[in-house]
Order: structure tokens, then sequence, then C-alpha cells
């Protein structure tokens, strides 16, 4: 973890958020390859679903919805982590990961922490619950009627847009709803770089069906996840596997939950869920707003209120996922390096452009034709002609850029550059009219 904290700040991906105030814990920003990286996660997810089918539509709900939301929802009542307070510093703890299990049962809990010691070495309280909602009002005035609560997940404004876009793209059960954005935790203890955070990305689908159509549903959406974190992403099968959530780990809204984990670089934990919310959803905002969320099926004459089979995945969560599994240290003729190993597809570089030397005009104008030429393909290209050509190649190593081109004397002569490629570090000659063709395939192989 510390390897890919360090590489994260040292070469853009991710800072402490206000660091220069000391940050604030479970707070991060992005920097320039970080964003370059999570818009590449987010534009694929996006591709998958929206634009590749044509039973998923997508949509932007606000942040600040009705507080009658998240009551209905359960999550004013239930959204909340077992925590454990040490009575000396009054810090406060995860009750399960001080237990070190997988369980939100508080006599269990209470159990295993009998005369167990805080992380300081002081007693401990016994386990309650905590709300994690974050609050705050709108309007001048700070009383209760002006509550309100930052979205803890984006599904919210989904199921209140079930009718919307059911009647605005005439929308048949199954459909799903797609929606990326923000949500707020008030985790107790954020840890793990950008594992757990208080403010998160979530990408989540809600897809609406016929009850009878659970089963083979859940499945579908439980391969897919599978499927875009190794073939789209290129992520190793070894890195991940299946959990399935036992009665007391399971969320308060889900019937059956299947978690894909990765294995971090505390351990393996969760990166994907897949969730059977049965009609919770859809039913509790029906009692709650007095409007009819059922479904009338046109064929059969069938009245039914839809299922819900929910894919939700944490944009940060995948791209720690995605930094650990690119992580590697090998060496190049004898030489070590670190090169982070992301699919093409993915990389936040895409290419890296050199003239030999920087300080003969002709390899640099005829570099710079060629980087005009990429960028404007590609978009992320990266000029670079500082340091020598070895140090150049170590540089995009370590930020993942697949491909390296350099221009060098035998350029000026017949119109060829090198093309080297990361991970082998072998290099090609290929002439400046076919560049852009040849890195349009390579960077899209599956
Ligand atoms: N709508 C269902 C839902 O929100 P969840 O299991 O609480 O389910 C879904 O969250 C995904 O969001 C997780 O699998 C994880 O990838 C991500 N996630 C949840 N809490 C997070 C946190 N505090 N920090 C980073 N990612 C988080």
């Amino acid at each position: 973890m510390e390897d890919i904290v360090s590489l994260s700040k040292r070469r853009g991906f991710v800072f402490q958020s206000s660091e220069i105030y000391g940050g604030l814990a479970g707070f991060y920003d992005y920097g320039p390859l970080g964003i370059e990286l999570s818009n590449n996660l987010k534009q694929l997810w996006w591709d998958s679903l929206v634009h590749a089918r044509d039973d998923i539509f997508g949509v932007d709900g606000a942040i600040i919805q009705n507080p009658m939301l998240w009551q209905a929802s359960g999550h004013v009542a239930g959204f909340s982590d077992p925590m454990v307070e040490d009575q000396v510093t009054h810090k406060r703890y995860r009750a399960d990961q001080l237990a070190g299990v997988d369980t939100t049962d508080l006599t269990e809990l209470s159990k295993l922490l009998k005369g167990k010691k805080s992380p300081d070495g002081n007693p401990l309280g016994e386990p309650r619950y905590f709300n994690m909602m974050m609050q705050t009002w709108v309007g001048p005035v700070q009383e209760e009627a002006a509550k309100v609560y930052l979205r803890p997940e984006t599904a919210g404004s989904i199921f209140t847009n079930f009718l919307n876009v059911k009647d605005t793209m005439r929308a048949k059960v199954p459909f799903g709803i797609a929606q990326i954005g923000k949500a707020f935790r008030n985790e107790i203890s954020p840890r793990d770089f950008i594992f757990r955070v208080r403010e998160l990305e979530q990408m989540e689908m809600q897809y609406f069906i016929n009850p009878k159509d659970q089963e083979a549903d859940y499945e579908k959406w439980r391969d897919f996840a599978w499927n875009f974190l190794t073939l789209k992403l290129g992520i190793k099968e070894s890195n991940l596997s299946w959990h399935e959530h036992s009665p007391t780990e399971r969320a308060h809204y889900a019937k059956a939950a299947h978690d894909i984990y990765f294995n971090f670089p505390q351990g393996p934990k969760e990166l994907w869920g897949t969730h059977n919310r049965s009609d919770f959803d859809l039913s509790s905002h029906a009692k709650a707003s007095g409007k009819d969320l059922s479904y009338l099926d046109e064929q059969s004459g069938e009245r039914f209120t839809p299922y819900v089979i929910e894919s939700s995945v944490g944009v940060g969560r995948m791209l720690l996922a995605v930094l650990t599994d690119a992580y590697t240290r090998d060496s190049v003729a004898g030489e070590e390096r670190i090169v982070m190993k992301f699919h093409p597809r993915i990389a936040p570089v895409k290419v890296a452009v050199s003239p030999l030397l920087k300080n003969k005009p002709e390899l640099v104008a005829l570099a710079s034709k060629v980087y005009a030429q990429l960028k404007s393909q590609f978009g992320m290209v990266l000029w670079d002609d500082n340091g020598n050509i070895g140090k150049r190649y170590r540089r995009q190593d370590e930020i993942g850029t697949p491909f390296c081109i350099t221009v060098d004397f035998e350029s000026l002569e017949n119109q060829t550059v090198t093309l080297r490629d990361r991970d082998t570090a072998k290099q090609v000659r290929i002439n400046v009219d076919a560049l852009t063709q040849s890195l349009k395939q390579k960077l899209e192989q599956e």
C-alpha cells in the first residue's frame, strides 16, 4: 500500500485533499493522471451499459433530495455501522473491524470484543450503532424542518425516477437505469487510502425485472461485473474472488448479495456488489409517496411491483484495484523498474513522443509533427524531451504509458520512428504514416 500511495502522489494520481492544511480524513483529490484514469473507467462502464444496450438509460440525480426519500429507503433508521468507543481517548472504531469479523450483530460483536483493548491499549465500551448519513440544512435557518442529507448512495434518485424514465423512454420491463455520481458516508474509520472514504463516487445500475426472473437476472449481472473487470479492464482473475453475504452481513434492503472481492494491498476486500433488492425500494417509495409504482405488462396483462437487481461499484475502489493490479516491479536490461501495466484502453496517457535529442531542430520538428498528429487522435499524449532516453522510458513506465515513440536520426532519412512497447520494452520501427492506425489497433485489443 505504501508503494501505491507514494507512486500516486509522486506521479499525480491521487493527493490528500486540502493537503497544505494537513488534509481531512476520508477525503482525497485526484490529480492530472488520476482523473484521466477515473474518467476512462467511468466511460467504459457507461459505454458498456448505456451506449452498448438499448434497455438501459442514464440519469444524473441531485445529491440532495427530499429527506422523505431516505426515510422511505430505510437509510435514516438503518444505515448504520456498529461502532465501539475507546473509554479514555473517546476515539471511535468499527466494531466488526476490531473484532475481525464480517457481521453487524451487536450481541455477537459484544461477545467477541469482551476483554479486548482499543488500538491505543485502553478499555472499550459496548458496541452500538452509528448512523452514517451526512446532514446539512437548506435555507437560512438551521432547524429540524430544514434538515437534509447528502445522498449515501446514488440508487435513491434512480428509484424515484422509475416512472419518469419508463414514461419518457417508453421503456418496458425489464429495463435498467444507470447513474454515476458522488455519495457521502460518515464512515467511522476511513482507512486504507482511497478504499474507504467519506466522499465517494459510485457507478450504480438498477435493473427492474419481473420477480419471476430474479434468479436468472441476478446471475447475469454477477457475470457482467466479473467480465467487466477481467475483459474490459484486464484485471487478473487470480486477484478476484466471490463472497456471498451471510444474512447478518446483508444491507437492510438486500434479499441476496454477492460481492466481488479484490486482493487489495490490505487483503481481499469488497470491490463490486450485486444485490437482489426485491421489491423493497419501489414498494417502500410507493407506500411513502402515495404514488403507484407498479408495472402493467401489456402482453400478459400481469401487474406487479418490479424487483430490482442492483450492480454497484465505487469508482475510487475500482481505481485502487486497477492501480494494485497494474503495479509491477521487474527489470529491463538488468535495470530494476516500476511499471504500471494498465490495459492500454484505460491507461491515463496513451502515447509519449520524444525527439532523441532536444537540441537538434530537425529531430524536434519531425517529433512535433508526429506529436500533433497523435494528440488530435488520442488526446492524452505526452511530449517528453527531458533527460536521456532511458530515463524518459522509466518515467513513462511508472505512469503506465503503453507506447513511447522516439524520433531519431534514421527518422530523418526514411520517415520511420521507433515504437516501444511498455511491457516487453521491445522496439520496432514504423512508418510515420502508419502510426495512427497501428496505435488504434493496439489500444483497443481485448
Ligand atoms: N446501492 C448499494 C450500495 O451503495 P454498498 O455495498 O454500500 O452498496 C456499493 O456500496 C459500492 O460502493 C461498494 O462495493 C464499494 O465499491 C463502494 N463503496 C461503498 N462504501 C465506500 C466507501 N466508504 N469508500 C469507497 N467506496 C465505497
